[in-house]
This record gives C-alpha cells, sequence and structure tokens, in this order.
C-alpha cells in the first residue's frame, strides 16, 4: 500500500555515487551510502555483485533496494553507531531464516522449486553454506569456492569417487557437480523406486541427466532393456568413478549381469523372476563371462530382443 509512496521518494534518492548522504525513508530505510563509512570494504566491492543491481536501477523500493534488501532497515542500526542486534546479521541467523530472507526474492525461479524439501535444507545447510554474497570466488554465481571444492568440503568420499582409474572428468574441469546434480533439490519427488532423490537433476517428467549427453542411450528402442526403463543407469554403472573401464559398478562385467539373471523370483515381469542365462552359457567357458561381447546392444535393440545385435 505504501509502495507508490516509496517509490516516488525513491526518485529524489541521489545514486550510490553520490558522495551526500541520504535522508531516512519511511520503514526506517536509509540507502546504502550510510553503510560505507563503517563497513569501507563490502561496500567499495559491492558494486560487482549482481545485486547492485536493484541500486543501479533505482527503480526498486526501499526495502528491495541494495543493503538493507537483505539486511532489512538500518535506522536503528546508525543510530546506536552499529551492532549485531540491531540489524538482520546472517551471523546470528538460524539456517531457516536464511533460507526464508534469500527465498523472498528467489523462490520463483524453476531450479529452486524443490529446496525446501532438499536434503540439504533438511540438513541445515543453508543459502550461505555455499553461497558467500561478499567475499565470492565468482561473482557471477556468488560461490564461496570454486565448485568442485566447495562440494568436497562436505563429501569428502565424494572426492575419491572422482579419482577412480576410471571416472567423469569432474576434477580436470571439463564437468561439474551440477551437470547431474541440483544442489537446490532434484526436481522430481523420488529417485529410483521410492528413495530419496539423491538432488539428481532429473527432467521433470523424470528423465536421468545422462541423457542429456549420452543421448544415443535414449532410444526409444523396439526392445527395451527393461534394467534401464526402471532402475535407469545406475543399476549397472558408478555414475561418479569405478574401477572398471566402462564405469560398471562391478569390476567384471558379468558380475553386473548376474546380480539380476540369476532367476530369482522377486523380480522381472510379474516376479517370475529375470530369466537367467540361457542353458547354451556355460560359465566355466571364460568366452561366455564377456556378455557384452555377444548381447552388445545392451542399452536396447532396435532388431532383437536379447540385444545381440
Ligand atoms: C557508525 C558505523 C556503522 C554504520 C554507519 C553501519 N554499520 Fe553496520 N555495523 C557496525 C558495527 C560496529 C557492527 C558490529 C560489528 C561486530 O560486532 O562485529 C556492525 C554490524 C553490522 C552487521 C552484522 C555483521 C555480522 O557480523 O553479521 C551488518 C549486516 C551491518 N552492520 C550492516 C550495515 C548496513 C547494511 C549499513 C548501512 C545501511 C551499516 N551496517 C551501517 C557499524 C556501522
Ligand atoms: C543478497 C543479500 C545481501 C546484500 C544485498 C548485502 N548483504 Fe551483507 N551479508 C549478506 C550475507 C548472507 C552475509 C553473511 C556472510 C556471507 O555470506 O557473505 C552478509 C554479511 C555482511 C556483513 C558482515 C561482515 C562480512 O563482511 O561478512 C556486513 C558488515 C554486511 N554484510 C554489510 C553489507 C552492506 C554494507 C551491504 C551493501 C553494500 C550488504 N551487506 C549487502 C547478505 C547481503
Ligand atoms: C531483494 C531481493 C533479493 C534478495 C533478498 C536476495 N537476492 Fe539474490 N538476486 C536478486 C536479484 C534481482 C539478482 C540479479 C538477477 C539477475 O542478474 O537478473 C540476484 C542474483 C543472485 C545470484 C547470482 C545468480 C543470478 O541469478 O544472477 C545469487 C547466487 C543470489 N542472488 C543469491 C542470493 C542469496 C544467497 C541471497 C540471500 C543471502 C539472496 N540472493 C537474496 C535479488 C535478491
Ligand atoms: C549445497 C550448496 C548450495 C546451497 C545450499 C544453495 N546453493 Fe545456490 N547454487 C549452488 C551452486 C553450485 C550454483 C551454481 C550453479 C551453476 O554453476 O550453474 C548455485 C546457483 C545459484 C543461483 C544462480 C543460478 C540459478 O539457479 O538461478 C542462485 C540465484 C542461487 N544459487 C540461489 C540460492 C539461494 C537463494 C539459496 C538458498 C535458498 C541457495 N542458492 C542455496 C549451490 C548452492
Ligand atoms: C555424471 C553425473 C554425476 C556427476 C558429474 C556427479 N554426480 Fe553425484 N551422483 C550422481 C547420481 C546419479 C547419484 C545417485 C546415485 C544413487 O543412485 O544412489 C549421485 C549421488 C551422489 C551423492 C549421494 C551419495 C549417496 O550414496 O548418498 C553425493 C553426496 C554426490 N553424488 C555428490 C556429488 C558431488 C560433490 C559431485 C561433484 C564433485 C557429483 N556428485 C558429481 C551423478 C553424478
Ligand atoms: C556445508 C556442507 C555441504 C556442502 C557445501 C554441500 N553439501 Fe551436499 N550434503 C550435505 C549434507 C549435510 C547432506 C545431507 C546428509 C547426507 O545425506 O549425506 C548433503 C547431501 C547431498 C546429496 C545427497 C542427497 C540425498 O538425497 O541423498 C547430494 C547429491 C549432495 N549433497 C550434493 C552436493 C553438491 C553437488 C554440492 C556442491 C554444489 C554439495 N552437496 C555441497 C552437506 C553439504
Ligand atoms: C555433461 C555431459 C555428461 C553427463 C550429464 C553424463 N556423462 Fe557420462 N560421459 C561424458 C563424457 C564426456 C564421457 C567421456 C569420458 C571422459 O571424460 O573421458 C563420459 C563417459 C561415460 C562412461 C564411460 C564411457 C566410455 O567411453 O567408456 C559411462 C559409462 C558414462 N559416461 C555414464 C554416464 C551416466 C550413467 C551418467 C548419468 C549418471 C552420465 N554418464 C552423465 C559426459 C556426460
Ligand atoms: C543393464 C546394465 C546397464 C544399464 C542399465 C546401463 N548400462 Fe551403460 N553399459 C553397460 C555395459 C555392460 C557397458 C559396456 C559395454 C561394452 O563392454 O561394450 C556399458 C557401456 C556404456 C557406455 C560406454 C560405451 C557406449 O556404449 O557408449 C556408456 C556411455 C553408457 N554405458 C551409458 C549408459 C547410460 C547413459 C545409461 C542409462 C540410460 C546406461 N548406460 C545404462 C551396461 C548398462
Ligand atoms: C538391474 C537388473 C538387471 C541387470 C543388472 C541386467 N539385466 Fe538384463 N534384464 C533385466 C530385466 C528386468 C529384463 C527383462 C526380463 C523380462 O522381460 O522378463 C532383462 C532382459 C535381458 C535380456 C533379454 C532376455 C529375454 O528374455 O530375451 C538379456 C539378453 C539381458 N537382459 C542381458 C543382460 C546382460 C548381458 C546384463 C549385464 C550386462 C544384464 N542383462 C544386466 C534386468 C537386468
Ligand atoms: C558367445 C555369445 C554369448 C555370450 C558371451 C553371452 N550370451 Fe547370453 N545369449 C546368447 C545367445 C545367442 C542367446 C539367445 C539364444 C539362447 O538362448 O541361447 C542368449 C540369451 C541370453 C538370455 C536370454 C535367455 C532366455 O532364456 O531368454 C540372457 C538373459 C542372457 N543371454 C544373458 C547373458 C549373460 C548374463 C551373459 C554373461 C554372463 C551372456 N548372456 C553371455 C549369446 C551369448
Amino acid at each position: 500500500m505504501t509502495k507508490i509512496l516509496f517509490r516516488g521518494f525513491l526518485l529524489c534518492l541521489p545514486m550510490l555515487a553520490a558522495p551526500q548522504a541520504t535522508a531516512p525513508s519511511p520503514g526506517g530505510y536509509v540507502g546504502s551510502n550510510a553503510c560505507k563509512t563503517c563497513h569501507a570494504d563490502v561496500w567499495a566491492n559491492f558494486y560487482k555483485n549482481p545485486h547492485f543491481k536493484s541500486i543501479a536501477s533505482g527503480t526498486e523500493a526501499p526495502e528491495k533496494t541494495g543493503c538493507e534488501s537483505c539486511h532489512g532497515p538500518a535506522k536503528a542500526h546508525l543510530e546506536a553507531g552499529g551492532g549485531k542486534a540491531t540489524i538482520r546479521a546472517f551471523s546470528e541467523m538460524q539456517p531457516v531464516q536464511v533460507l526464508n530472507g534469500c527465498l523472498a526474492c528467489h523462490e520463483k525461479q524453476i531450479g529452486r522449486a524443490q529446496i525446501r524439501r532438499s536434503s540439504h535444507t533438511q540438513a541445515d545447510v543453508a543459502c550461505n553454506s555455499c553461497h558467500s554474497v561478499h567475499r565470492p570466488n565468482s561473482t557471477k554465481t556468488l560461490l564461496a569456492k570454486k565448485q568442485t571444492e566447495l562440494c568436497y568440503g562436505c563429501h569428502n568420499s565424494v572426492r575419491s569417487q572422482f579419482a577412480m582409474p576410471h571416472k567423469h572428468r569432474v576434477n580436470e574441469g571439463s564437468m561439474q557437480c551440477v551437470d547431474c546434480h541440483n544442489p537446490h533439490g532434484s526436481p522430481s519427488p523420488t529417485w529410483r523406486v521410492g528413495l530419496r532423490p539423491r538432488m539428481v537433476e532429473t527432467t521433470r517428467d523424470g528423465e536421468e541427466p545422462c541423457l542429456r549427453c549420452h543421448t544415443d542411450k535414449r532410444g526409444p528402442f523396439a526392445f527395451e532393456h527393461a534394467a534401464l526403463r526402471v532402475d535407469g543407469c545406475g543399476s549397472c554403472h558408478s555414475p561418479h568413478g569405478s574401477m572398471n573401464p566402462r564405469m560398471l559398478k562391478r569390476p567384471v562385467v558379468f558380475t553386473v549381469c548376474l546380480e539380476c539373471h540369476n532367476g530369482a523370483t522377486s523380480f522381472g515381469k510379474s516376479g517370475a523372476g529375470i530369466p537367467t542365462q540361457s542353458s547354451s552359457h556355460n560359465m566355466n567357458d571364460p568366452r561366455y563371462r564377456n556378455c557384452t561381447t555377444c548381447h552388445v546392444r545392451i542399452h536396447g535393440s532396435n532388431s532383437d530382443p536379447q540385444f545381440l545385435r
């Protein structure tokens, strides 16, 4: 309701570059220039920040402009000569307060639609655990560190997975964690049948990120290998890295296949069991152990139900 009043007032506000101090506006907003004397370092670097746009444009309401868009009205802070108690100090906030503060403006983007239920939020990892507004590694994404180092900082075991002999080249810089993950929460509510979403960046109809790059595995195939459709790429591959040159979960291929193709009656069509290998397959014969020398179209085939060609 007072928005029009704010806007009208803003027109008379001097630009940041102007040296003179600004008069307090209704609601206790004082404008960003007032911070310059005491927080010189933060103030001096702020022009590089994407949030500086609100100052540069000069068209936003005071509660959406500059320093006070995040730290709140600073009149009391100024009158007290500073202090953490008189202003929205992030160092004093609970993770959920940080989250709400940032989401006041950043809630709309689709990429963060699931942020409130993401594993990070549930584990109290809030925006400022990853982003640094004033001391970022890059002014574009405002990350506190280079992305891989940032993530490894809390996920140390993943570092060793990307150091395996065969891996996606994340450490080498040709790929990033966010090529497969959305640290703000996966768009789909589950990952695999009923599991937590692992913050995997699926499309909204649940397609795995793998297919964006490995498009030839998408199909559709006349004869699908049910393992891909139902359990996805991860039923045979380790997405980060592995001892196997094709990044399979097990060092040799047949051990992967036999995990399912063992005749156990809990899987497969109507729970009737996934077919074991045919009786022609002699596992004592080394020739038969390398399943994919014959079942060459293991991801699906357009001409053979047993993926032989
Ligand atoms: C008269 C000097 C002065 C001015 C002007 C001033 N501050 Fe402060 N500010 C301080 C002092 C002193 C502290 C307390 C620092 C501490 O305890 O570590 C403080 C603390 C803060 C904190 C909390 C820091 C933390 O550790 O979380 C924020 C945020 C802050 N100021 C923002 C602002 C903003 C925004 C403005 C301009 C609208 C502003 N200040 C203007 C002196 C000032
Ligand atoms: C987009 C939100 C946002 C804006 C805009 C913003 N800050 Fe901050 N500020 C933060 C957050 C979050 C922190 C906590 C530390 C961090 O993550 O970098 C912080 C920390 C601070 C601190 C504590 C000490 C420090 O250096 O970290 C001061 C002082 C401060 N801000 C002043 C300002 C001033 C002055 C401006 C305007 C020039 C400003 N802030 C604009 C979000 C913001
Ligand atoms: C008053 C609204 C507002 C608040 C509050 C706010 N932001 Fe922003 N933020 C913006 C705007 C506007 C941009 C610039 C978007 C653009 O460049 O088009 C931006 C840009 C960013 C960017 C750079 C990426 C991009 O989309 O350009 C990051 C990262 C970011 N904000 C994080 C945060 C975090 C973390 C907080 C909480 C500490 C926060 N923001 C609070 C409005 C806000
Ligand atoms: C676990 C770490 C992490 C947390 C927590 C996190 N982010 Fe991010 N955020 C990232 C990374 C990594 C990127 C960079 C994505 C890229 O490079 O494309 C990013 C990108 C962004 C961007 C710019 C690109 C986009 O998606 O629009 C904005 C804006 C942003 N984050 C806001 C937020 C806000 C607001 C919060 C809290 C509500 C938050 N982030 C919490 C890691 C995080
Ligand atoms: C090629 C795609 C891809 C890349 C790149 C990738 N991940 Fe993953 N990650 C996945 C998939 C898929 C899963 C889910 C595995 C599963 O089904 O449990 C996963 C799982 C995880 C898990 C959960 C592990 C668990 O067992 O709970 C963490 C943590 C993780 N990734 C962190 C990272 C980090 C950090 C990076 C960057 C250094 C990264 N990932 C890069 C695809 C990827
Ligand atoms: C401040 C610490 C911290 C940072 C930084 C961080 N994470 Fe996490 N991450 C966690 C915690 C805590 C959990 C939840 C506990 C768990 O499941 O291990 C988690 C969970 C995950 C999961 C598993 C989700 C699930 O549902 O099982 C993935 C994937 C993940 N993080 C990826 C990333 C990526 C990618 C980055 C970098 C952009 C990142 N994390 C940065 C702390 C962090
Ligand atoms: C951003 C693109 C991208 C995404 C997303 C991606 N990959 Fe990859 N993948 C690559 C590239 C590039 C290589 C080549 C290996 C290298 O970097 O040397 C590769 C290699 C592989 C290999 C080994 C292939 C070989 O030549 O031996 C497998 C298996 C694989 N990816 C599976 C996956 C799975 C499973 C996922 C999803 C969890 C995935 N990829 C997601 C780009 C991607
Ligand atoms: C049923 C097990 C299984 C599933 C599920 C599976 N793969 Fe594979 N994949 C394999 C095997 C076995 C190989 C090695 C083939 C060989 O030795 O020639 C392989 C090889 C690959 C390769 C490297 C060679 C090539 O054909 O390009 C890529 C890339 C790959 N898979 C990606 C994927 C992606 C993406 C998915 C999910 C859509 C997926 N795989 C699902 C078993 C599987
Ligand atoms: C995650 C479980 C899983 C894994 C691992 C797996 N499969 Fe399968 N496979 C299936 C299911 C389910 C079917 C469909 C069975 C049906 O239609 O009853 C199938 C079907 C097949 C068929 C066609 C069978 C027929 O009835 O014509 C062949 C051949 C096959 N798989 C070979 C392999 C090979 C070779 C591997 C190892 C590279 C492998 N599979 C790994 C689950 C798996
Ligand atoms: C030397 C080539 C060759 C190798 C190696 C091979 N297969 Fe086969 N496989 C075939 C042929 C040919 C058929 C179809 C004719 C038949 O049933 O014998 C078949 C059929 C199958 C079927 C369907 C059986 C059914 O009853 O419908 C499955 C499942 C299968 N193979 C799995 C495997 C697995 C798992 C491996 C590795 C342990 C493997 N195959 C290795 C040639 C091979």
